[in-house]
């Protein structure tokens, strides 16, 4: 039948066939060209059309729910160096275009008894920098750590990392490529040739060009179709809200689980398997020594140990501007992307409004000129607009602490993870649709190996008992839920439908991208793995409306002195 159907062209053709033919080979060319450009697809939805309806997409069976993670033999996550070679490079950004921190690792990590750490003196931190990859003629220096991970407990093995180095560079242009190596010359023990391009300059017409966001990854074969999905959108900067490794899925011996909280109960501290960072990193090298990440902490970064220390790992590992953007702690920070300013907020230390980290935030937030960041982006771990089941208003008290202070300086939009699947909801404020409220998007899909959420809490018999979604280690367990007081959920702790605030969910692993195109524009798609990268499972124009929400914080900032630039940053 479909041959029959085609147009049968004859040959020879007059004139006039001829004419006919080049017009049909022009429409077809024409067609094929705006079919490329999405001119002639659907339109794509802004938030000026909304709020929408609320839609939840059926779970796809097609998708790789089980996901089982990369084994120590997999030689993605193998050591390839030599001696005091660096690996596990990674790029990261500083406050401003101007600066990046280079990070990588040294030396063998060790696992076992009687550990012997290496001396962080003992390899040099430098990076040598330019723009041509054949003259690395700047210098910069920096410094180095090891950190342990230590269980006195009989049985359990302790762990030593190798030699952490970080080094920042400064002086930078924007939108510029740099070429560096990183390692000790005086061993010698340098690294091959890597690259990475700055930020643009922060104005209201320059951004980069996608952003790729992703949460909760972890080291699975989903992980590694979400990271090669990522790599094929090309991204120019990488967000990470949180749980990175899921080494804490491991008992110190290697052995592995699924569930956090469902096993390992004879184990007398809630054990990690810290060589599971390092596969990680060396996992990741090929994309983080390009493209920058910045990353903020999730609950799987906790791994306590020995005498009550936590997220040792995380803090250890990475590099955040945190001096650079006035903040005393790793755990929050701040940072420009071009016209971006990104508020990156810390789930699991104090949140409250007599805290250090609510000061920073309204000094930062205080601080922030719309004229040259027009797009304000927050970022934390646990969502405040998750419909789904598990975790199910979790992160009520951080929410009740701060949702007034990030809605008073008009954020734009708020990602999340933690939740494994995807929602994206209209815009809200407290629990009531609001054009100026923020949109929050959770992408907790990253693939890791607790496996994908599926059901809702609006579902019948998913509504949680209200006493047990406090979680310990987020605002230690203080609960803050309370009943909606109004629409169809009034007297009750769950709706018994998708919420108004809930405009779009699916549970499928993936990752977003966010395309900034002005100062009042910007494109987010949500990527599914089972689908071809390029392939939106989500879509839609945030539109940022300042003139008819203003942000209101001028009386603050006049009746405050304003801190010296300098002093900030
Ligand atoms: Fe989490």
């Amino acid at each position: 039948m479909a041959s029959s159907s085609l147009p049968s062209i004859s040959l020879p053709v007059n004139v006039f066939e001829l004419n006919n033919i080049l017009s049909l080979v022009l429409t077809l060319t024409i067609t094929s060209i705006l079919l490329a450009n999405g001119a002639m697809a659907m339109a794509i939805p802004t938030t000026l059309d909304g709020p929408f309806k609320p839609v939840t997409i059926p779970l796809d069976e097609s998708f790789r729910g089980n996901a089982i993670d990369l084994p120590d033999t997999d030689p993605r996550v193998q050591r390839t160096v030599e001696g005091f070679e660096p690996e596990q490079i990674s790029v990261s950004l500083s406050s401003t275009h101007d600066s990046v921190w280079i990070s990588w690792i040294t030396g063998e990590f060790q696992i076992g008894n009687n550990l012997k750490p290496l001396d962080p003196k003992s390899v040099a931190s430098v990076v040598r920098y330019g723009t041509l990859r054949s003259q690395l003629n700047r210098r910069a220096t920096g410094h180095s750590l090891v950190y342990n991970q230590l269980y006195p407990f009989l049985g359990l093995q302790n762990y030593t990392s190798g030699i952490i180095h970080h080094v920042r560079l400064t002086g930078l242009k924007p939108d510029t490529l740099y070429h560096y190596q990183c390692g000790d010359p005086s061993i010698p023990a340098m690294s091959g040739a890597y690259c990475f391009r700055t930020m643009p300059d922060s104005s209201s017409t320059s951004y980069p060009s996608r952003i790729a966001i992703v949460g909760d990854v972890g080291l699975t074969y989903n992980t590694t179709s979400t990271v090669s999905h990522m790599i094929s959108n090309r991204p120019d900067l990488i967000l990470l809200v949180g749980d990175v490794t899921y080494a804490n899925l491991y008992l110190t011996n290697g052995t592995g689980s699924d569930c956090y909280a469902c096993s390992f109960a004879n184990s007398p501290i809630h054990e990690t398997y810290q060589p599971r960072w390092d596969y990680w990193g060396r996992y990741m090298q090929p994309v983080l020594s390009k493209v920058p990440i910045m990353v903020v902490e999730g609950n799987h970064e906790y791994e306590e140990q020995a005498e009550n220390r936590t997220f040792i790992a995380y803090t250890s590992r990475f590099a955040f501007p945190s001096k650079e953007s006035g903040s005393l702690s790793k755990f929050y920070y701040s940072f420009n992307a071009g016209g971006i300013h990104f508020i990156m907020l810390g789930a699991y230390v104090s949140f409250d409004k007599s805290g250090d980290q609510y000061k920073w935030l309204e000094e930062d937030l205080a601080n922030v000129d719309r004229e040259v960041t027009p797009w304000l982006v927050a970022t934390w771990h646990a969502p405040w607009y998750s419909t789904y089941k598990a975790h199910y208003r979790e992160a009520e008290c951080m929410r009740v602490a701060m949702e007034d202070l990030l809605y008073k300086y008009g954020v734009d939009v708020v990602f999340n993870g933690h939740v494994h699947a995807y929602e994206r909801s209209n815009r809200v404020y407290n629990y009531t649709l609001d054009p100026c409220g923020p949109v929050h998007i959770t992408v907790g899909d990253g693939g890791n190996r607790e496996k994908m959420a599926v059901p809702h809490a609006d579902e019948p018999g998913n509504c949680p008992e209200p006493s047990t979604t406090p979680d310990k280690i987020l605002g230690g367990g203080k609960f803050c839920g309370f009943n909606f007081t109004s629409g169809p959920a009034a007297g009750k702790f769950c709706w018994d439908r998708q919420p108004d605030y809930s405009a779009f969910r699916e549970s499928s692993f993936g990752h977003g991208i966010l395309e900034v195109k002005n100062k009042t524009h910007a494109l987010w798609t949500w990527h599914r793995n089972q689908d071809f990268y390029e392939a939106a499972g989500d879509q839609i124009y945030i539109v940022r409306q300042p003139d008819l929400c203003p942000v209101q914080p001028e009386t603050y900032r006049l009746n405050k002195p304003k801190p010296q630039k300098a002093k900030r940053r």
